[in-house]
């Protein structure tokens, strides 16, 4: 079998596309426009690049798009305060402190500090026990789109064995939730699990979410299943020249695709959705806070 590629790229354009109709008629008719502030703190060059992109697609959609970047060695106490005024500015509908953040730095108490209604991310406290209680939340960004991209696919997941290989808050748990709600039968899979080969192999969905490059092998895949890769790891890729890289997923790509039904890749799978559930989740709290 060779797998259907679900192209996320694709998706994502589409998404983006509705939100971006959304904010049009918002400003249209009400004079509205939804508001992202983006805080970076530190040099991190990963960082560096996913926020220059999520500004400029947030630019694109029509919303206005703020980034507030503040050095590695920013004292809690400010960045505290940063927040404390973006929560008090009502033309900023949506707030993303980028992570990880450094050391000295409390990400819970900074995460927590956020109003909950414009977590735009879905880690503030209140917001992972609204989903964890099946109530109206604030949707983590990487698993809402991967569950955007599974339900396109098979339209109804219930009754799906799925295995989510890493149990990090960022992804595992909210998508294990995610799933859940959908009526799958849920594994949360990860480091200490014994024979990770046959839990994965009892799976109709995987999602692989460890962070680390190309660890599943296409012989833990059941034959058919969907096979849905968060990961985004940097390999050094001699193959396309000197000091040259590649992105590469978690799972291994050419071995899974030959058994899966269906397969995301890395990049142009999970990658994108995630900045259009971004765009969708500032378009979602921008229109309850105008409810
Ligand atoms: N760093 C890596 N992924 C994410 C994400 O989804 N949100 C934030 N805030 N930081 C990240």
């Amino acid at each position: 079998m060779t797998a259907t590629v679900i192209d996320g790229k694709a998706f994502a354009a589409k998404v983006r596309g509705m939100v971006g109709e959304h904010v049009a008629t918002l400003k249209a008719d009400h004079g509205i426009t939804p508001g992202l502030a983006v805080v970076l703190v530190g040099e991190d060059p990963a960082s560096q690049v996913y926020v220059k992109s999520k500004g400029k697609m947030t630019v694109e959609v029509g919303m206005k798009s703020v980034e507030h970047r503040m050095d590695a060695d920013v004292s809690e106490a400010d960045l505290l305060a940063m927040i404390d005024t973006l929560n008090n500015d009502p033309t900023i509908h949506g707030i993303l402190v980028q992570l990880p953040l450094p050391d000295h730095l409390n990400s819970d108490l900074v995460i927590n500090s956020i109003d909950p209604a414009k977590d735009v991310d879905g880690f503030h406290i209140s917001n992972v026990g609204l989903l964890g209680t099946g109530q109206k939340a604030m949707v983590p960004c990487t698993p809402l789109g991967s569950l955007m991209m599974l339900r396109d696919h098979h339209g109804s997941l219930s009754g799906m064995n799925a295995v989510v290989i890493g149990r990090s808050n960022i992804v595992g748990k909210p998508m294990a939730q995610l799933l859940l709600g959908d009526s799958c039968t849920v594994t949360i899979a990860h480091s200490r699990t014994k024979d990770l080969a046959a839990v994965v192999r009892q799976a109709d969905i995987v999602v692989a979410a460890v962070g680390r490059a190309e660890m599943v092998p296409g012989d833990w895949i059941k034959p058919g299943a969907t096979v849905i890769d968060v990961g985004i790891n940097r390999l050094d890729a001699p193959e396309k020249g000197e000091g040259k890289t590649k992105l590469v997923g978690d799972v291994d790509y050419a071995s899974c695709a030959a058994v899966a039904g269906a397969i995301t890749p890395v990049p142009g799978g999970v990658g994108p959705m995630t900045i259009a559930c971004l765009l969708a989740n500032t378009l979602t709290a921008c229109c309850r806070a105008n409810d």
